[in-house]
């Protein structure tokens, strides 16, 4: 049985679309066949991170209205096995996609996947509320910013309101130099204010934004912040292998990516990893 994760966070720009990419990669380089769909339409770009604008023939209204079968709406990524992408319909409004389109979408999307993740439009209209009440789990993706955090938190609260009980926290583009300056919220203000279970950290790289540019996979590298993604994949699949979620496997899973205990060096990548290990210590004093 799939899972259905919603990646979201009310502000827009902080970093959903690179999350799903990149996790979708991870989680289908540990063997979770991932299909990532775009939810924003009429404004897609999921397709540009993942490397595969130019294959796009069919997208998710199609499957929704029966245009199409599902698999041909699913863009195999290009040498990397396991891993699909459905765009988001360019032509039409965002009203287009009604709980009942997502819906009808999702039950043909399901039985073809391990994991189906969700990248949300930002905002809290069209696009997020039917992932918010079709999606088994949701992952909030915040910055360090004031506004993000209090995006963020009006997320988590509809989030629960729809009967969200699973819902973890990923922290983007931070800086510790602006941390230190108190420019911004540290991790741990932004934990103690959302109240979420944060999953991961993952700081403000000029390589990160380079490989979105570039359609290329900050997590296909097992080290620096591609070791940061695949922890983050890595616990989601905890969860997929355990077919479902326990306060009890959420904990463990937590105390091991605090620990780092969590091993991806056993994953089978299917490219080469010939990128740079980015040095992000360095590069944030
Ligand atoms: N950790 C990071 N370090 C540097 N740049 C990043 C990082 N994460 C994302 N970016 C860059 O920030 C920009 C916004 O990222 P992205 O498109 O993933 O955000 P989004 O939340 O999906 O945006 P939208 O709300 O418009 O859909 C992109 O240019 C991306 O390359
Ligand atoms: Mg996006």
């Amino acid at each position: 049985m799939s899972v259905v994760i919603a990646v979201t966070s009310g502000k827009g720009g902080v970093g959903k679309t690179t999350l799903c990419a990149n996790l979708g990669y991870a989680l289908a380089s540990f063997g979770a066949k991932t299909i990532v769909v775009d939810l924003d339409t009429g404004l897609r770009n999921l397709d540009l991170h993942m490397g595969t604008d130019i294959q796009v023939i069919n997208n998710l209204m199609d499957i929704a209205e029966d245009r199409c079968e599902a698999e041909q709406a699913m863009v195999a990524i290009k040498n990397v096995s396991g891993l699909y992408m459905v765009a988001a319909a360019q032509t039409r409004s965002k009203s287009a996609l009604t709980k009942a389109k997502l819906s009808e979408a999702l039950s043909k999307l399901r039985p073809l996947a391990d994991v189906i993740l969700l990248d949300c439009p930002a905002g809290i209209d069209n696009g997020f509320i039917e992932a918010a009440v079709l999606a088994d789990r949701a992952l909030v993706v915040t910055t360090p910013d004031r506004t993000s955090v209090r995006d963020a938190d009006r997320v988590i609260g509809i989030l629960g309101s729809e009967q969200m009980h699973s819902i973890d926290l990923v922290v983007n583009m931070v800086q510790k130099k602006l941390i230190r300056k108190q420019a911004c919220m540290s991790v741990e203000e932004i934990e103690e204010t959302l109240h979420a279970n944060l999953i991961g950290v993952i700081p403000m790289e000029v390589k990160i934004a380079q490989d979105n540019n570039l359609g290329r996979f900050t997590s296909r590298s097992k080290h620096g912040n591609g070791k940061i993604f695949r922890k983050i994949a890595a616990f989601l699949m905890k969860d997929v292998d355990l077919g479902g979620l326990t306060s009890k496997d959420k904990e463990a899973g937590k105390t091991a990516l605090k620990n780092s205990e969590i091993n991806t060096d056993n994953a089978d990548v299917n490219e080469k990893d010939t990128s740079d290990i980015p040095k992000q210590e360095e590069e944030n004093k």
